[in-house]
Parts: structure tokens; C-alpha cells; sequence
């Protein structure tokens, strides 16, 4: 391929790569509020999940395109890292890459790893039970179920752990994508300054949040 006809189709797939992380981010804001909610109240946290869990609109449109975006943004990633360390001729590590970049920037694709990882044991623990609850027995409507399923699941303390860990990578993970997703879609105007303040804290707030749920969950059922 042409030079400029290989820059090109990087650009496209690094917007690409960016659009789709910002649709996962709005997910995880989503996400974040709707479990935060269990620390507070065990029926609000029912009836939200219970909405969730059976509206055909969530269950048979959104649910599929979150799980395309999810597999989408994996494969993107995975090619990206592969083009750039082919075009780049000397690696990083020689480069003192550390002088002009952060840790965070370097390593997408380790903490992006680690987050799919966890991914893995998240689905195993809640979505696939879910699936098989509904649709594989069956079983009948119950509103209620909810809140002490996930308390039974932060029981184990080496769950607790594995779940904390990656909580930190995702928060290394976004505090470079939810920023440079911004430059990659061209995003540079008077209010770039106060949406990477926001990339920033939304890094930081999400993820502790979601470590103070697991310990909250861990420590008081
Ligand atoms: C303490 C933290 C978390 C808790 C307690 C939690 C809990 C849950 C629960 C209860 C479900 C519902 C399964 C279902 O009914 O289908 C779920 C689904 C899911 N979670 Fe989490 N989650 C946490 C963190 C995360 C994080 C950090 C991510 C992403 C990086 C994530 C990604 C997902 C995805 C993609 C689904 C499937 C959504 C769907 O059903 O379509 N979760 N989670």
C-alpha cells in the first residue's frame, strides 16, 4: 500500500479505535451508577436490574451492540499495536520512550489486556449465570434475586482481590485513552482543557468507586 493510503486507513482505524472507546466509557458511567447504587439500597439496586435485565430494547438491541463494541475495541487494539510496532524501527525501550510519554500511554495495550482478562472472569461470574437463569432454565420472574447475587459474589476475598487489581488497570487504561480519544477524533477547541480535567477524574472517581464497592460488598455481607 501507498504511504499515504497506509497513514490514512491508521488514522481511520485510530478514530475508530476512539469512537468506540468513548461508547464503552458512556457504558461504564452507566454501569458505574447503576451498581453504585447497590451500596446504598438493596431495592433501588433490584428494581434497576431487574428494568435491565428484561427490557427487550437493553437485552436484544443494546446488549448486542455493547458486546460488538466491547469485541471491536479489542480486535482495533490489538491491530494498532501491531502496525505501530511495525512502523516503529527502533522500540521504545532504546528510545528512552519514558523521557515523552508516559507509563500509562506506553502500556494500552498491557492494561487493555488485563481489563479483557477481567472481562473473562466478570462474564463467568455474572452474565453467563444470568444467560442461563433466563433463558437456558427459565426460571421463573423474581425482582428481588438481585442484590444477593452480587453480595454472594464479593464473599470471597481472592474475587475481592482479582477484581481491585484490574479496577486499577482499567483506571491506567482510561487515564490515557479517555484523553487521547479526544485528539484522535479531532477534538481541540476552548473546551479541551475542561474535557481533559474530566478524562482525568473520570480515570480516577470510576474506577476507586468501583474498588469501594467490591471492599464494601466484601466487608458487609
Ligand atoms: C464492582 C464492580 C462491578 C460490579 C459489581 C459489576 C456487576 C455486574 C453485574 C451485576 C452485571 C449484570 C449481568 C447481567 O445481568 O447481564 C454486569 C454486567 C457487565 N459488566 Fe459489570 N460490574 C462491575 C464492574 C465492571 C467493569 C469495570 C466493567 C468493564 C470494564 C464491567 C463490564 C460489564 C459488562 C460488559 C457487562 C455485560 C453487560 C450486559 O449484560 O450486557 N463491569 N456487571
Amino acid at each position: 500500500m501507498a504511504k499515504s493510503a497506509l497513514l490514512k486507513s491508521s488514522i481511520a482505524k485510530k478514530v475508530a479505535m476512539a469512537l468506540s472507546g468513548l461508547f464503552l466509557i458512556l457504558f461504564l458511567a452507566q454501569h458505574f451508577f447503576i451498581n453504585s447504587t447497590s451500596v446504598f439500597s438493596a431495592d433501588v439496586f433490584n428494581s434497576i436490574s431487574h428494568f435491565m435485565g428484561n427490557n427487550p430494547l437493553v437485552q436484544f438491541v443494546i446488549q448486542p451492540i455493547l458486546i460488538l463494541g466491547v469485541i471491536f475495541h479489542f480486535i482495533m487494539g490489538i491491530v494498532l499495536e501491531y502496525q505501530n510496532n511495525k512502523a516503529r524501527p527502533i522500540n521504545y525501550v532504546k528510545n528512552n520512550g519514558a523521557a515523552n510519554s508516559s507509563w500509562a500511554s506506553r502500556n494500552m495495550i498491557i492494561t487493555g489486556l488485563v481489563v479483557l482478562a477481567f472481562m473473562g472472569l466478570h462474564f463467568y461470574d455474572f452474565w453467563v449465570p444470568e444467560m442461563v437463569y433466563k433463558y437456558v432454565e427459565v426460571n421463573p420472574l423474581d425482582e428481588t434475586r438481585y442484590f444477593a447475587e452480587l453480595t454472594h459474589k464479593f464473599e470471597s476475598p481472592v474475587r475481592t482481590a482479582i477484581y481491585s487489581v484490574s479496577f486499577v488497570l482499567l483506571s491506567l487504561h482510561l487515564w490515557h485513552g479517555f484523553n487521547s480519544s479526544f485528539q484522535s477524533v479531532g477534538f481541540n477547541n476552548k473546551y479541551s482543557r475542561s474535557l481533559h480535567t474530566l478524562g482525568y477524574a473520570f480515570a480516577i472517581v470510576v474506577p476507586v468507586g468501583f474498588i469501594f464497592i467490591a471492599l464494601f460488598h466484601h466487608f458487609n455481607h
